[in-house]
């Protein structure tokens, strides 16, 4: 059965905004990345989704194909974009199956609430190596793609008109708000998204000249998630919605919306920007993973670890 559409996608954009496009995600079979997939594929994109839990992928790369009839998405399962090699693979068969690639979303991440001193070195690693690395594999590998495509989607310099085949060439980074602040708990996954903001600023600069445009799409508090699940207390979900400025959390629908803005004609003057999709959440002084049970500063100075938070595993020092 599709999922409802207002599920996904505002009525904002016509039918066909995306025909004959192709889009690579990485972490597509996520909540977030699936509702991105979901929307420009109901517009009429094709889709190859790659993560590293094979019958999660194929699976939901299936249900995502019922949001048009005929639509064509490949689901890759054991796909690790800490490997460059594994990436490159899925690259090349989308492209063969495909066509292509137009648009690109690096939306695999890791994350988990640690304080420093639960944080062992490998665990910072392991966050740095899925959100960094893998940002910047993911971009190797579909680059060659991009630049093609964005070649072919060029708008005149001197007409300024758009490009009768529409768009291409854009890739989005899914980064967050939390390193602008700084949040406690979060310290492995601050340093991994600034990583990854300042990756999508080059993409801008380096390859703007060649026809691709890179922006960054930061999500506040989605409701659904599971990286709300794992951040914020169960404790403590009425006051933390109350707390925020529109009163409610985001919907994946939001941020699937900000990324046909981006990858439609709306955003071909759009570059080396982050688009905050938060409700202005993160301007909030308070709130986040320190908060219910894990007051800020109460909570560290009691000495006590954090406690098991979903998907959590003990870590060594
Ligand atoms: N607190 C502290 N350390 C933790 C931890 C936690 N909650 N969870 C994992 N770690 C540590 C492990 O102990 C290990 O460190 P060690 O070798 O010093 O013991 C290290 O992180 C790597 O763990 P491992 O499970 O082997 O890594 P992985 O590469 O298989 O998994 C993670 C990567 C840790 C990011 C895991 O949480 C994951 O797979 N997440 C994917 C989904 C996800 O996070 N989505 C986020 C949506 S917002």
């Amino acid at each position: 059965m599709p999922l409802p559409k207002e599920d996904y996608v505002s009525n904002t954009w016509k039918d066909g905004l995306f025909a004959n496009k192709v889009v690579f995600c990485t972490g597509g079979a996520g909540t977030i990345c699936s509702a991105q997939v979901r929307a420009l594929v109901h517009l009429g994109a094709s889709a190859c989704i790659v993560g590293r839990n094979v019958d999660k992928t194929e699976k939901a790369a299936q249900d995502i194909a019922t949001a048009r009839p005929g639509a064509k998405v490949i689901g890759i399962g054991a796909v690790d974009v800490r490997k460059l090699e594994s990436l490159q693979n899925a690259v090349d068969r989308c492209v063969h199956e495909l066509g292509g690639i137009d648009f690109v979303i690096a939306g695999a991440a890791g994350n988990f609430l640690a304080s420093i001193n639960q944080l062992s070195a490998n665990a910072f690693k392991s966050v740095i190596d899925i959100d960094v690395l893998g940002s910047y594999n993911t971009l190797k590998a579909t680059l060659p793609h991009l630049v093609e495509s964005g070649k072919k989607h060029r708008i005149d310099p001197k007409t300024l008109k758009p490009v009768p085949a529409g768009t291409g060439g854009r890739i989005i980074f899914v980064s967050a708000t939390i390193h602008y602040r700084t949040m406690p708990f979060q310290t492995h996954v601050s340093v991994a998204k600034a990583g990854v903001d300042a990756l999508s600023h080059s993409v801008a600069i380096e390859f703007g000249p060649l026809g691709v445009t890179s922006n960054i799409i930061a999500p506040g508090p989605i409701g659904g998630t599971e990286g709300l699940d794992r951040l914020l207390p169960t404790d403590n979900i009425d006051s933390y919605t109350k707390s925020q400025p529109l009163g409610r959390f985001g919907s994946v629908r939001d941020i699937a919306d900000a990324t046909v803005y981006l990858f439609a004609e709306t955003g071909s003057y759009v570059s080396g920007q982050t688009l905050v999709v938060d409700g202005a959440s993160w301007r909030m002084s308070a709130g986040g993973a320190a908060s219910g049970s894990l007051a800020y500063p109460d909570f560290l100075l009691s000495g006590d670890a954090v406690p098991n938070v979903k998907g959590q595993k003990t870590s060594k020092i």
